[in-house]
């Protein structure tokens, strides 16, 4: 998953209010999502209906490799794409929302290329056993129980493509894991670059990236909350208990007259909405506005304030006065925190299709709702996909004003309404299904099929019918021919899916929709979202995605007052813990950290020497160490190092402080060990790789490192 759009990839984009449901309309859109997406789920929609696209697909090979697994048990198979030769699976788990849990067979397929001719060595990690063949010859064969594998031998590459295949093959016990790296000079070795992959869509991909679009599509249209099914117990996937945002006290929080319009017709007013169409028929305007006049009423409940927040964006000890921006005129906070990656701002013609216009928002929000939204979205709406930026009250104020000034004023006001159209209102909320998405303390009078009811045959009818009769009384979703299609192959699966919890497949798709990249990879000092799970531990990055973490990591400002990074990491607090996980997993990490034994102080002793000036390398030029603030910054500042030891994993550490710019090209981290061998001789003999093991012992104090020597007497 290289390079994902927003919002469902799969969603048409349409101008509001049309309704067509043809295919090639959405071809421009598609082959956008070809280039943008290296998950070709996307390319699928039309690449199974037209010609056209089919052809554009076999065009060129995608990054990335085909991975097809094998259940053992049941001989089922499933096939998918992926970065690299690297996944963790847990015993018992299944590989894929598609198998049973149990013994598995992985086969990846491609081509790799290097950019000259030249000879590379292979390596693994595993759990399993694990054959790698380059050209039809083995380049790697190796059993392991968790350790690394001794290198494979030099295995020629012609420049281009080379014919790639990788075999892994799950234990008997034990978690099942693999990351396959490579070194053309040894003797440490990296992981393969996922632009190094290619790989040619096939039928078979195409089949099953149907099968993967349906069952996304069931998810995220939060279907199974008027088709319910009893059998969907705790181990299924999380989205199946997605929200929706809670009716309690809407009436102070949304203007009545933007309800009416968004009830009648969603997606007029966004054509990426969710919830589907619900009043049909020629009253359907009126009873539009009997529930928005009902819901105008509802004053009282639903989300509390956010209390102040105290997140911190300048570092401790830098005095205020010293951390003012540069001069010039600022940009708007709305530009800095970078919202303008999700929306296009207020008032702009629609410049980017896939961006969530805020041009109704003067429409929706009274005066002061919108900044108490922008502070807390996920109040009554946990799995919103909006996320939490912990602005201060000043800060959702000043946003508040700025979108309000740059959106197009109201134009309707609400209309009073009497006694009569209220009951409607009300009778209509209880009937029409509002209350299997949205809470609110009301009796819920809706009915629905069971899931278990719906038969493969009739996914085509309801819901799903191509086209809606006036007698319908199915919500209308406005569904593509392709999106009917995918969800009718998903109907006709046996849904064992939905119960199936895979954290890696969980953070393909979040990171896709939720828009990670709108940031990663794409603002300065914000780090590309692929390398985030070989990096970061898992307890960590949950913490720190939930906003859990009240600090920023690299501040607002150095401390000497020259910019560093004003963006920051909003929250995305319902999926922050699967997300960890997964991203671990589609690194072949674990879930969960191994413990470390105790810190070996002799060692970290040295580390500290090592870090200091005078005798040691300095680090403290660049790097803050607890409240010791970095001592030379100019606009190289790395991270407070006493963090490091919490975030990062330990490979990831070592591989860093070895050869930082095999990692980031551009970094001004020095490389200070040339072929494992360090300057500072009279340390542990010299030995780069000992040397680097006493600055870890020293950062694992954490909070606790001593000061090293800043050379200050
Ligand atoms: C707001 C509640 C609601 C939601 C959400 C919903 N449905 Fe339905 N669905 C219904 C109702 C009610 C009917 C029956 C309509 C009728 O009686 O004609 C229906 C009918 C159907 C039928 C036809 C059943 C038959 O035997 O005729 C299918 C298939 C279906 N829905 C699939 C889906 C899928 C797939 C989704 C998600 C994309 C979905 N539904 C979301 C309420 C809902
Ligand atoms: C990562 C993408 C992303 C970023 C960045 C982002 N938003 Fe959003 N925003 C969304 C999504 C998605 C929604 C729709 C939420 C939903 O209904 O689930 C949304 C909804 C909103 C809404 C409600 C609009 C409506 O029509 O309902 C406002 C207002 C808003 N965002 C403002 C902001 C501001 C201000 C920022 C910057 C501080 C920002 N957003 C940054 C994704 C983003
Ligand atoms: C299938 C689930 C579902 C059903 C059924 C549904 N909604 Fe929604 N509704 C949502 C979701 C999800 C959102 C958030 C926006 C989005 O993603 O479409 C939403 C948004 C809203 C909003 C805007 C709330 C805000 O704070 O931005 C209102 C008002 C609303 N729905 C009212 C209704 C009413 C009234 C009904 C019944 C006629 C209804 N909904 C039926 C899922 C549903
Ligand atoms: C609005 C921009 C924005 C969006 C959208 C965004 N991020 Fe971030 N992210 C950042 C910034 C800025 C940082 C660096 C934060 C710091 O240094 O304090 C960051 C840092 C992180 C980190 C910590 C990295 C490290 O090396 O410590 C993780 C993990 C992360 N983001 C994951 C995600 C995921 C997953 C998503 C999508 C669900 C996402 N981010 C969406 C801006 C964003
Ligand atoms: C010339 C400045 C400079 C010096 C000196 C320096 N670093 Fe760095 N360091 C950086 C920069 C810049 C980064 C990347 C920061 C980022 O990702 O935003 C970095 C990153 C790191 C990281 C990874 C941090 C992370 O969390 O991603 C570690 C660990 C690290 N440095 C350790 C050291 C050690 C140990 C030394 C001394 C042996 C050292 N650095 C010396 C500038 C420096």
């Amino acid at each position: 998953m290289y390079h994902p759009s927003f919002s469902d990839l799969t969603r048409p984009v349409r101008p509001a209010g049309a309704q067509s449901v043809d295919p090639l309309v959405d071809l421009g859109r598609v082959s956008v999502l070809i280039r943008l997406s290296g998950l070709f789920l996307v390319a699928i929609g039309a690449a199974l209906f037209t010609q056209r696209s089919a052809d554009a697909a076999d065009d060129k090979p995608e990054t990335g490799l085909t991975v097809t697994v094998t259940s053992d048990s049941r001989a089922i198979t499933d096939v998918t794409t992926t970065p690299n030769v690297r996944l963790y699976v847990e015993a018992g788990m299944p590989p894929t929302p598609f198998l049973p849990g149990g013994k598995f067979t992985a086969v990846w397929q491609g081509a790799i290329h290097a950019d000259l001719r030249g000879n590379f060595a292979f390596q693994a990690t595993l759990n399993g056993k694990l054959k790698i063949e380059i050209n039809r010859s083995t380049a790697l064969e190796a059993a392991g129980t968790g350790e690394t594998t001794p290198l494979g031998k030099m295995a020629p590459l012609n420049k281009g493509p080379n014919a790639f295949k990788a075999t892994f093959t799950s234990p008997d016990r034990g978690d099942a894991f693999v990351r396959l790296d490579w070194t053309e000079k040894g003797p440490f070795t990296s992981p393969i670059p996922p632009d190094a992959f290619t790989y040619s869509v096939t039928p078979e991909l195409l089949k099953a990236g149907q099968l993967r679009l349906g069952r996304e599509l069931f998810l995220e249209r939060r279907c199974v909350r008027c088709h319910a099914d009893a059998n969907l117990a705790e181990a299924s996937v999380p989205e199946l208990r997605m929200d929706a945002p809670s009716l309690e006290g809407i009436g102070v929080r949304r203007h009545s007259h933007w309800m009416a319009r968004w009830i009648r017709e969603p997606k007029s007013l966004r054509p990426t909405a969710n919830m589907p169409k619900l009043l049909h028929g020629p009253q359907a305007q009126e009873d539009a506005e009997a529930i928005a006049a009902y819901l105008a009423t509802l004053q009282t409940g639903g989300p509390v304030k956010p209390a102040e927040a105290r997140y911190q964006t300048k570092q401790k000890g830098v005095p205020e006065d010293e951390a003012a921006p540069a001069v010039g005129e600022p940009k708007p906070l709305y530009e800095r925190l970078h919202c303008t990656g999700c929306h296009d701002p207020p008032g702009a013609p629609e410049l980017d299709p896939i961006k969530l216009s805020q041009q109704g928002i003067a429409e929706k929000f009274p005066a002061g709702k919108l900044a108490e939204f922008l502070r807390a979205p996920e109040a009554g709406y946990a799995w919103t996909r909006m996320p939490n930026f912990h602005l201060s009250e000043q800060e959702a104020t000043e946003l508040e004003r700025w979108l309000f000034a740059a959106a197009p004023k109201p134009t309707a006001s609400a209309a009073l309404a009497g006694a009569v159209i209220l009951e409607k209102g009300r009778k209509l909320v209880q009937r029409s299904g509002c209350l299997n998405c949205h809470a609110l303390k009301l009796e819920n009078q809706s009915i629905a099929p069971r899931l278990a009811d719906l038969g493969a045959g009739r996914w085509d009818q309801g819901c799903l019918a191509a086209k809606a009769g006036p007698e319908a009384k199915a919500p209308q979703f406005s569904f593509t021919a392709a999106e009917r299609e995918a969800l009718a192959a998903f109907g006709r699966s046996d849904r064992a899916s939905l119960a199936r919890r895979v954290p890696a497949e969980f953070a393909e798709r979040q990171e896709r929709l939720l828009n990670c990249t709108a940031c990663h990879g794409q603002v300065d000092f914000v780090p590309p979202l692929e390398v985030l799970g070989g990096r970061l531990k898992p307890e960590w990055a949950a913490k720190f995605m939930a906003g859990d973490i009240p600090h920023k990591i690299r501040y607002d400002f150095h401390p000497r007052g020259e910019p560093w990074l004003e963006a920051r990491m909003p929250a995305f607090r319902s999926r922050a813990e699967l997300l960890a996980l997964g991203m671990a997993e589609q690194h072949g990490y674990p879930p969960k950290s191994p413990v470390e034994p105790p810190v070996n102080t002799t060692l970290g002793e040295i580390g500290r020497k090592l870090v200091g000036k005078d005798g040691g390398f300095s680090c403290v030029s660049c790097h803050a160490v607890g409240p010791l603030l970095a001592m030379e910054v100019f606009e190289s500042e790395g991270v407070n190092l006493a963090l490091s030891a919490d975030r990062l994993l330990p490979d990831y550490y070592r591989r860093w402080v070895r050869a930082p710019t095999s990692i980031d090209p551009q970094t001004k981290m020095p490389v200070y060990f040339e072929e494992g061998k360090s300057p500072l001789t009279d340390i542990l003999d010299g030995d780069g790789e000992k040397q680097i093991t006493a600055i870890w012992e020293y950062l694992r104090l954490r909070d606790k490192m001593p000061a090293p020597n800043t050379g200050a007497q």
